[in-house]
């Protein structure tokens, strides 16, 4: 290339420079536009579930390691101050971070806001559980010897009849258990989770839905497999 033509195009580009800001606030600020968000200011759902959510909830909602968000028998059951108090303060006994500015987290109460109200417009819109539904929290204290029972009946077709083996694999095994507290274990109960074939609560064939007592004796059973001192401390 010539001196002349580089000195031509380097005379053009300054010029096109120049007007290109001519008509923007000033040369080289950016408009308010084109600023970058601060990640406290983002209130758009999807962006805020993938960001912080979906690692372990599943890109859509499901087939993460966690309990599916999407499913709807768990939304029929959860109100919003449970939710809530989940994504603010995380769930002891699980490794369900706590995601609240007031708890070392990162999100503003708007910013939860957002989220459950995503969960629900998106996956929970009309949702509403069918009659006979457990409720989402029971103070029975489970019977562990009745859950012993009602586990054999109900669970030991795929997960052994001690729950230590069959084709669903090992659930009564201490590290896995150490991964769920005993409302944790209630909701998968009832809700299920479609997405790996473990059934919800009204999913089994040939046999009536569990009640609310029934839950909380399987999940009094599962907590005593924990080993005593720990179940008592969940
Ligand atoms: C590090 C993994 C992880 C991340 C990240 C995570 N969760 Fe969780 N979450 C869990 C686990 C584990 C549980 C409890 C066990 C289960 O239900 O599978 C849980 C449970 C929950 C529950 C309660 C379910 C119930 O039993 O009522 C809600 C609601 C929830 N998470 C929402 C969220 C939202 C919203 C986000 C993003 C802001 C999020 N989680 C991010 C792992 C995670
Ligand atoms: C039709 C077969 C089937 C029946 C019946 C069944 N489950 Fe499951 N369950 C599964 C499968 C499949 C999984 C997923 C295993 C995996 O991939 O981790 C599972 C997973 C689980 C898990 C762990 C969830 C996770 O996060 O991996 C628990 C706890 C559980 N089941 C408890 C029970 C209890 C309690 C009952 C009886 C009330 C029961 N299951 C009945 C098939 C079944």
């Amino acid at each position: 290339m010539s001196q002349d033509r580089l000195m031509a195009l380097i005379v053009i580009s300054i010029i096109a420079l120049a007007t290109s800001s001519a008509c923007g606030p000033l040369p080289g600020k950016p408009l308010p536009s084109a600023r970058p968000q601060l990640p406290s200011q983002v209130t758009n759902f999807d962006q805020l579930y993938n960001e912080s959510c979906s690692g372990c909830h599943g890109a859509e909602g499901h087939f993460g390691g966690a309990l599916p968000l999407n499913n709807p028998a768990y939304l029929a059951i959860v109100d919003d101050a449970s939710m809530r108090d989940a994504i603010a303060n995380g769930i002891s006994g699980t490794s369900m971070p706590a995601f609240g500015i007031n708890n070392g987290g990162m999100l503003t109460g708007e910013q939860i806001t957002a989220i459950v109200s995503g969960i629900r417009s998106k996956w929970g819109a009309q949702v509403r559980p069918i009659d006979g539904t457990p409720p989402y929290r029971s103070s029975r204290v489970g019977d562990a010897a009745q859950g012993a029972k009602v586990f054999v009946d109900y669970c030991a077709s795929c997960h052994g009849g001690s729950g230590t083996g069959g084709t669903a694999g090992a659930i009564a095994n201490p590290s896995f258990l150490a991964l769920y507290n005993n409302q944790t274990l209630r909701t998968l109960i009832i809700a299920g989770r479609s997405d790996l074939g473990h059934p919800g609560w009204n999913d089994y064939a040939n046999k009536p839905g569990l009640d609310s007592a029934q839950v909380s004796d399987i999940v009094g059973w599962l907590a005593a497999q924990r080993g005593s001192l720990q179940a008592q401390e969940r």
